[in-house]
């Protein structure tokens, strides 16, 4: 195979890629949601969970939409996954996930969560996951050590904390207070979340002032539904986000802001086509838009584990629909590495291994 050939998933797979925009909870697969479904089952038969196989809606049948997709979170995921030790299972398998994908840097993105029956608060669920992230780091070293060869793949993983749309001013500002405390811990910025059609956003202005003084990374999704005016797209443009997520439904002179800060635009095709935020199919999402403008764009999963489609078929996807070529999803792949909250020691490494990986595909096809 050479790098002049058209672009398949074995190569999407293989390039290296970075993920900026993935939830956590979103992210776990309906496999190891299973997996912790029956290990609750055999632990308690009495337990009043439907399994996750049945009860999670297939996103490739058109069961989901975004009515349909939030209640998944507060009616199912978060009475399985509630509970240290499904917490960390769940993180780790998500970050295996990514790592078999070829992602060598993720910022994984997660709401701190108060889990009563298991007498956790938000506090604790951040330091569980966080601990989670060094088990995975310190599993994968051993792995590594033990296979020499494949040493500089390993997978970097750093945090986001998200502030959901339905959060007080207060909860805001205590994410924000978390995300200070374990900054050094690998958390790297703050994100604004949850159901779109939650307003007004108004009174998170102060969290996200207060993470700006602060120098977190801000990312906030953005322009998931249509609006009426564009004081809320304003707004958060004022909060001085590095990053935007999705931005579907944007004015044009929105669009002119966006383009002219060289924001990180975190595309996420798969949700928007399949969850019906995006009209005309994957074909006339605004991807090609972006692309062919130079966007700043990094292209993410969002909820791999309820969109079934990993980053290489994202990347696939691109190629498929976009006529892009190998050397313009290195490019693209590449270009994300611009936008992450990581520092410049993170960037040249994963630069580094994507010029590797580029040189190698080259002289593959010079032999
Ligand atoms: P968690 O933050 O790790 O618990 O991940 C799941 C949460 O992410 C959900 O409850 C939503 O609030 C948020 N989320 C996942 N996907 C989306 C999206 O496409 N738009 C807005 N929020 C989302
Ligand atoms: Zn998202």
């Amino acid at each position: 195979m050479s790098i002049s050939a058209k672009p398949d998933l074995a190569f999407t797979k293989a390039l290296p890629k970075v993920e900026l925009h993935a939830h956590l909870t979103g992210s776990i697969s309906k496999q190891c949601l299973h997996d912790i479904w029956l290990a609750k089952i055999s632990a308690d038969a009495g337990l009043a969970l439907e399994d996750p196989l049945i009860a999670i809606p297939s996103v490739k049948d058109g069961g989901i939409d975004v009515v349909s997709f939030f209640p998944i979170f507060d009616r199912y995921i978060y009475a399985l996954v509630c509970d240290e030790e499904s917490i960390r299972h769940a993180t780790a398998s998500v970050l295996q996930d990514f790592a078999d994908d070829g992602v060598c840097y993720v910022e994984l993105r997660t709401t701190p969560r108060v889990i009563a029956t298991a007498g956790i608060n938000k506090e604790g669920y951040v330091s569980i996951v966080l601990d989670a992230m060094d088990d995975f780091a310190a599993s994968q070293q051993n792995r590594l050590d033990a296979d020499a060869t494949g040493k500089e793949k390993k997978l970097h993983v750093k945090l986001i904390l998200s502030i959901d749309r339905k959060n007080t001013l207060q909860e805001a500002m205590e994410v924000v207070a978390l995300a200070a405390k374990y900054r050094d811990q690998g958390i790297v910025g703050i994100d604004l979340c949850g159901n779109p059609t939650r307003k007004p956003i108004s009174h998170l202005s102060p969290a996200f002032a207060e993470a700006k003084r602060l120098g977190l990374g801000i990312t906030v999704h953005f322009a998931e539904m249509p609006q009426d005016g564009s004081e809320e797209l304003e707004m958060m443009l004022e909060w001085q986000p590095q990053r935007l997520g999705h931005v579907i439904h944007v004015p044009q002179d929105v669009k002119t802001v966006i383009a002219e800060r060289q924001l990180g635009l975190e595309l996420c095709l798969s949700c928007n086509v399949l969850c019906k935020l995006s009209r005309g199919g994957f074909e006339a999402h605004h991807f090609g838009e972006w692309w062919t403008a130079g966007g700043k764009i990094a292209l993410s999963t969002d909820d791999v584990g309820i969109f079934e489609s990993s980053l290489s078929e994202e990347y696939a996807f691109v190629a498929k629909h976009f006529g892009l070529n190998r050397e313009q999803l290195w490019d693209l792949s590449r270009g994300a590495v611009d936008v992450v909250f990581g520092d410049r020691e993170e960037k040249e490494r994963v630069w580094r291994l994507m010029d590797k990986f580029w040189e190698q595909e080259g002289r593959r096809e010079r032999t």
